[in-house]
């Protein structure tokens, strides 16, 4: 799909994926367009201030991809937490997948892939020490995606969704590649 050569490009610049789409970094004026895709694809729906507090917060790590018209096709939003390191009195940061997205239409044209190589090396910016994220345990899909970025199930967590599904954890030491 050629994305390796892709993902290399600055991400302060947009990468062309396809002929006609792009991924750039999100702008205020995209997050309607980006509520849009998450509520088509994704079952877990955030508020406007939710997204309006990751963009203020990770925006270098809050990318999306656009279509001709410019019109959002795909995101993937991440958030820094801080947490107690385990053999000190320090903390240590962690880089936790919010969500990722693909519009049905444009899938399995590395689109997500390449949403999520380029966000990695954002949000690692932030020195943390691990990548962290939660997936329905039916999302085989997104688990191979995750699986490709060499994030591992750490564990279950047992009714983690409104429905009831279980989510796994999956972990990354954030230095790996
Ligand atoms: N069957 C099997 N594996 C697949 C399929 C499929 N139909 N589609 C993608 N994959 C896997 C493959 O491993 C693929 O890698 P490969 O092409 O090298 O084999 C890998 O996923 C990535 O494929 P891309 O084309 O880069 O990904 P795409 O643009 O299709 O987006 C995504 C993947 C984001 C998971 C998309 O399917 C989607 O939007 N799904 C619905 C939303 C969702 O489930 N998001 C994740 C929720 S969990 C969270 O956000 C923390
Ligand atoms: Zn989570």
């Amino acid at each position: 799909m050629g994305t390796d050569k892709e993902t290399k490009i600055n991400i302060m610049n947009s990468i062309k994926i396809e002929s006609q789409i792009l991924i750039r970094r999100c702008k205020l004026n995209d997050l309607e367009g980006v509520i849009e895709v998450n509520e088509r694809e994704l079952p877990e729906d955030y508020p406007y201030f939710f997204y309006k507090s990751i963009l203020d917060n990770f925006p270098e790590a809050f990318l999306v991809a656009t279509d001709k018209d410019n019109k959002v096709i795909g995101y993937v939003m991440w958030r820094v937490e801080q947490i107690p390191s385990m053999d000190s009195l320090k903390y240590v940061n962690k880089g936790h997948l919010v969500s990722i997205a693909v519009s049905e239409e444009y899938r399995r044209r590395g689109i997500g892939t390449t949403l999520l190589s380029n966000s990695i090396s954002a949000v690692k910016k932030h020195k943390i020490t691990e990548l962290v994220l939660e997936v329905r345990v039916s999302n085989y899909i997104a688990i191979k995606l995750y699986e490709k970025f060499n994030l591992k199930m750490n564990s279950v967590k047992k009714n983690y969704y409104r429905d009831g599904e279980n989510a796994y954890y999956m972990v990354r030491n954030a230095d790996t590649n």
